[in-house]
């Protein structure tokens, strides 16, 4: 199932700037499917992920979440602008058009459908993964629906290396300043 999971996607974030996959090479994402009219359930997940990425301190600036919309007739850029930074400060909100959102979806095998479909207000029943992708692109796994901030112990061995880290491994044991350089440049 793995091989299968994830992929590319090409979406526009919550300040209206076109996103795809790509631009995450180097972060480890905690992607969540969901929409910002969502009475709890979302809420709550975002709480419990925003609570993760603050409980790896500085080691925090490595884990990319992000929170792709299932509403993307209600969850516009603006909409979402207004709605992410409620959560944290690093949550990037992507939506797009519903082509974009169901083939995104579809590729993580999220499940949503409008409910009743003809109301103005509407709800979305969505399943609630979190899904870990690494900083490759390649999808890593899932937390089940209502899974607590204590995601951050599966998260914290599956953090990239950070350049600084290199640096300071190769200094203590003594090796050469230009691999250091480079490590630290890339
Ligand atoms: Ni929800």
């Amino acid at each position: 199932m793995d091989d299968l999971m994830g992929g590319p996607f090409a979406l526009i974030d919550h300040t209206g700037k076109p996103r795809t996959d790509q631009d995450f090479r180097g972060k480890l994402l905690l992607i969540y499917f969901g929409y910002s009219y969502c009475p709890d359930v979302c809420p709550t997940d975002l709480q419990q992920i925003a609570l993760a990425v603050d409980r790896l301190g500085s080691a925090g600036v490595a884990v990319r979440p992000l929170f792709i919309t299932v509403d993307p007739e209600r969850d516009t850029a603006a909409h979402l602008a207004d709605y992410v930074p409620l959560f944290h400060p690093r949550l990037i909100g992507l939506t797009g058009s519903a082509e974009q959102i169901g083939r995104t979806a579809l590729a993580y095998k999220v499940y949503y459908a409008k409910f009743p479909p003809d109301s103005p207000d509407y709800v979305v029943d969505h399943s609630s993964f979190i899904y870990l992708v690494d900083e490759t692109g390649k999808y890593i796994g899932f937390f089940p629906p209502g899974t607590s901030a204590d995601m951050v112990e599966v998260i914290k061995p599956r953090l990239p290396a950070s350049p600084s880290i290199l640096v300071a491994t190769n200094f203590m044991v003594g090796r050469c300043t230009a691999s250091a350089i480079a490590s630290a440049a890339r």
